[in-house]
């Protein structure tokens, strides 16, 4: 099984999000869009595991604390690496120093269990399309710099999530495997 640690996005940032990318649609139907049920912000990608070890996976999340709520704004639009060779189009995330500190406690805790280390360092966002790195329209790239510091809302956290992946053609189908709520003292 495909597992990953994400945080849920609440209604309506997804929908505030969705009506801008209505438009966004039309100028690249070559990327690859996510559907709007599937944002989500991810913490750890885990990857593809033996069910067997999926006990461990849970008592391990289990452990892991978040002592505060997290106030999240979503905010801005962009491209990894950049947008000459886009391979991500995401919307940004501010966020307090607990969530970077929250995906590597994650990471951690998976890593004592013999997951690899997360390498890149933590930079949070919503992938909103997924690119092969070919040059983009300038109607689309014009449309980007129109919205790159648009407001999409914010929200407080209280809970991560570990979420089982399954690749189907019409796409990735997410469901959640356990949530696991903050320890929280706010
Ligand atoms: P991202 O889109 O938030 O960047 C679930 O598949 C999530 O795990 C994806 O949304 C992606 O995060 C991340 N992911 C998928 N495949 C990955 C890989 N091979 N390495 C790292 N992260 C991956």
């Amino acid at each position: 099984m495909r597992l990953f640690a994400a945080l849920e996005i609440p209604g309506d940032v997804r929908q505030s999000i969705a009506s801008l990318i209505r438009e966004f649609r039309a100028l690249a139907p070559q990327l690859k869009w996510v559907r709007v049920d599937n944002f989500h912000l991810t913490l750890k990608f885990i990857g593809e595991v033996e069910p067997a070890k999926l006990d461990a996976i849970r008592s391990a999340l289990a452990g892991v604390q978040c002592r505060a709520d997290l106030d999240l704004r979503f905010r801005g639009l962009g491209f990894f690496p950049n947008d000459k060779r886009p391979r991500v189009f995401w919307a940004g995330i501010e966020a307090p120093p607990g969530l970077a500190q929250l995906a590597s406690d994650i990471d951690g805790a998976l890593t004592r269990l013999g997951f690899s280390r997360e390498e890149r360092p933590f930079s949070p966002h919503l992938t909103l399309a997924r690119s092969d790195g070919t040059r983009l329209s300038d109607a689309f790239r014009e449309a980007i710099v129109k919205h790159a510091a648009q407001e999409f809302g914010s929200s407080r956290i209280a809970e991560f999530r570990l979420i089982e992946s399954k690749l189907k053609s019409t796409g990735a189908e997410y469901t959640t495997v356990q949530n696991f709520a903050f320890a929280s003292e706010s």
